[in-house]
């Protein structure tokens, strides 16, 4: 790819380019075109472990943000310290811009439950936004996998972002849960201690419980609501 701008044709023909069955080789060609002004989007769930993993091998010092939203899990806190501790990446906190004490006096102690969709806007989209603007990224890469949910089956390796506006990677769109699994495990990577307790899909804790044998992996994600997504992806 040469330096130039891309357009929609160029990305959909650099995807086809790339192939599904190596996220090491989307990453290397993310950080090849993109590296300073490229960062990994990490929530610390598997599928994120993996890929800080992947990317620092190709590129230690890379960008990694993570949106505290300050409402994880104390396990998802121990496997950000675990991370950081291992990895010499540029690990980069954003905040939301309104405390959780100002959203209780403003909203309500729980605005989480009464109107989940403005509690994802003022502590992950807006922060995202910021963070994508301020760290002057022209793409940005995560963990998200076409079989998780429907709204994610469309997933590309490489496309360009219209929400945010910048070019999206997502280098296991076409990995299997078992495939993440077998990464994380062969290379005997940290994570976090909650999926072994019937959590695969983690967030925030006021929005996430645990799934029964044979429920849908994410069904545990803002459980007895119709949402189904935060509001990052789409
Ligand atoms: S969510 O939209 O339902 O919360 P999910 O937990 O599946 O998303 O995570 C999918 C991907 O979104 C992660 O692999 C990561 O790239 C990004 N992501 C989700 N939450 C965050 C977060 N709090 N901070 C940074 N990236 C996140
Ligand atoms: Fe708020 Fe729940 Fe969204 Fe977290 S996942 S920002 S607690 S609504």
């Amino acid at each position: 790819m040469s330096a130039t701008a891309l357009n929609q044709e160029d990305i959909m023909r650099w995807n086809d380019s790339l192939d599904e069955g190596s996220p090491q080789g989307v990453l290397a060609a993310a950080v090849e075109r993109f590296f300073p002004d490229v960062a990994l989007a990490c929530s610390f769930g598997l599928e994120d472990v993996a890929l800080v993993d992947m990317l620092s091998r190709i590129r230690p010092g890379v960008k990694v943000f993570y949106l505290d939203t300050g409402l994880f899990f104390p396990e998802t806190y121990a496997v950000r310290d675990k991370l950081a501790a291992r990895y010499p990446a540029e690990w980069i906190r954003i905040e939301p811009r309104i405390s959780l004490d100002e959203q209780a006096a403003q909203y309500g102690a729980s605005l989480w439950a009464e109107n989940p969709d403005l509690c994802c806007k003022l502590r992950k989209v807006e922060p995202l936004q910021r963070a994508l603007s301020e760290l002057g990224l022209r793409a940005w890469i995560t963990g998200i996998r076409r079989d998780q949910a429907p709204t994610r089956a469309n997933a590309r390796l490489v496309e360009w972002d219209a929400k945010f506006g910048l070019v999206k990677f997502n280098p296991l769109a076409a990995w299997k849960a078992a495939d993440v699994w077998d990464y994380v495990r062969s290379n005997g990577l940290p994570y976090n201690v909650l999926h072994d307790q019937g959590y695969p899909s983690i967030g925030c804790w006021p929005c996430t419980r645990r799934v029964q044998p044979g429920e849908d992996p994410r069904a545990g994600r803002w459980a007895g609501t119709a949402k189904t997504e935060c509001g990052l992806h789409g």
